[in-house]
């Protein structure tokens, strides 16, 4: 579907991926898929936010090499830096500079009441602080770029609005500082669920390896995965969260493979054992990620994938500065 009527400007794209390992389908299909659609219809800058990384502890070595491991994957998935700014966050160092001053205007309130910081705190006394603030970093990464639309999974709702109340709460003292952006979630992809344990969201961090399918996963371990899905006893094929959330999860990956509707699976597979489209998805899964691992294979170690994050930084760096010099302005920083 376009987003843009003819003669209307391109509008402008943001979102970013941790690099952090075991980038999965539930990133695929909630956020990677939206990038690849977008890059014909707007102007569209993908970033590797390794700055969010360190928010929990990371192993430096490990960590560059992940940074290079997304690059790779944004390019496998089909992102074309012809099209596209695909760069690292640190090496625009605009990114922080926004955060303060975002920080300065955000409610310790607010970001105590984000979803996703009260369960990675969990059983802790005492939080990182970059843990706390590190949606108020994300507002940055968007704003920073006078970004219209942030493709991301349903996961990213909450922070999302925040970005927008901080964009209007800035806009409301100094007007014209910045663009509001707006989310923009897949229909059946925002959510994927974990394979055994689908009432939780699929997760780079879960602890048992066949919750989720990374995008690198052989065959064997996507078979495997797939075949050992929770699912339920009823034995019918049908799309029914709240009853079935198993059954539901693999129609929805399903669907966002294939394009295929969901009513028209449950179709499909009218009187057919979950067996049975287990087996179809295993199919329709490893067909799908074949070529990306192929891709990815060919580009991860080259000059090539270099160059291009070198290319990119440079220009992000020169659409930041314009913007950052402007909320400057607006605040009256510097001289
Ligand atoms: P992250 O790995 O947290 O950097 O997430 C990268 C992108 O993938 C974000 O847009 C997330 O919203 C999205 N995402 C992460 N997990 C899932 C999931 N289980 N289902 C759909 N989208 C997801
Ligand atoms: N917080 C996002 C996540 O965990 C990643 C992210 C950081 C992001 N900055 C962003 C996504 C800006 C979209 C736009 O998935």
């Amino acid at each position: 579907m376009s987003i843009v009527s003819p003669g209307e400007k391109r509008p402008r794209v943001f979102s970013g991926v941790q690099p952090t390992g075991n980038i999965h389908i539930g990133n695929y299909l909630g956020a990677l898929v939206q990038f690849v659609e977008l890059q014909d219809q707007a102007d569209c800058i993908y970033c590797i936010v390794d700055q969010h990384a360190i928010t929990v502890p990371q192993d430096p070595k490990e960590l560059r090499q992940h940074i290079l491991d997304v690059a790779a994957l944004y390019l496998a998935v089909g992102i074309d830096p012809k099209k596209a700014i695909v760069f690292v966050q640190s090496e625009v160092s605009a990114h922080t500079e926004l955060s303060w001053i975002l920080t300065c205007n955000s409610y310790t309130g607010e970001l105590s009441r984000m979803t996703q910081f009260k369960q990675k705190n969990k059983g802790r006394e005492s939080a990182p602080t970059g843990l706390f603030t590190y949606p108020v970093l994300m507002a940055a990464d968007i704003l920073l770029y006078d970004t219209d639309i942030v493709p991301v999974g349903n996961d990213q709702k909450q922070h999302i609005e925040l970005t927008r109340d901080l964009a209007n709460r800035v806009n409301g003292k100094y007007p014209g500082t910045f663009v509001v952006p707006d989310g923009r979630f897949m229909k059946s992809g925002a959510r994927i669920m974990s394979l055994d344990d689908p009432t939780s969201k699929m997760s780079k961090s879960a602890v048992n390896p066949l919750s989720r399918i990374s995008l690198l996963d052989e065959p064997a371990k996507i078979k495997k995965a797939i075949m050992r899905a929770t699912t339920d006893s009823e034995g019918i094929i049908r799309y029914d969260i709240e009853n079935k959330p198993g059954i539901s999860n693999l129609l929805s990956i399903y669907s966002t493979f294939t394009g295929t509707p969901i009513p028209e699976l449950e179709q499909k597979y009218e009187g057919a054992g979950y067996g049975t489209l287990k087996k179809d998805l295993v199919e329709v899964t490893v067909d799908a990620l074949a070529p990306i691992q192929q891709r990815y294979a060919e580009i991860r170690n080259s000059e090539e994938l270099l160059k291009i994050l070198d290319d990119g930084a440079e220009r992000a760096n020169a659409i930041a500065e314009v913007v950052l010099k402007r909320v400057k302005n607006s605040f009256g920083l510097g001289r």
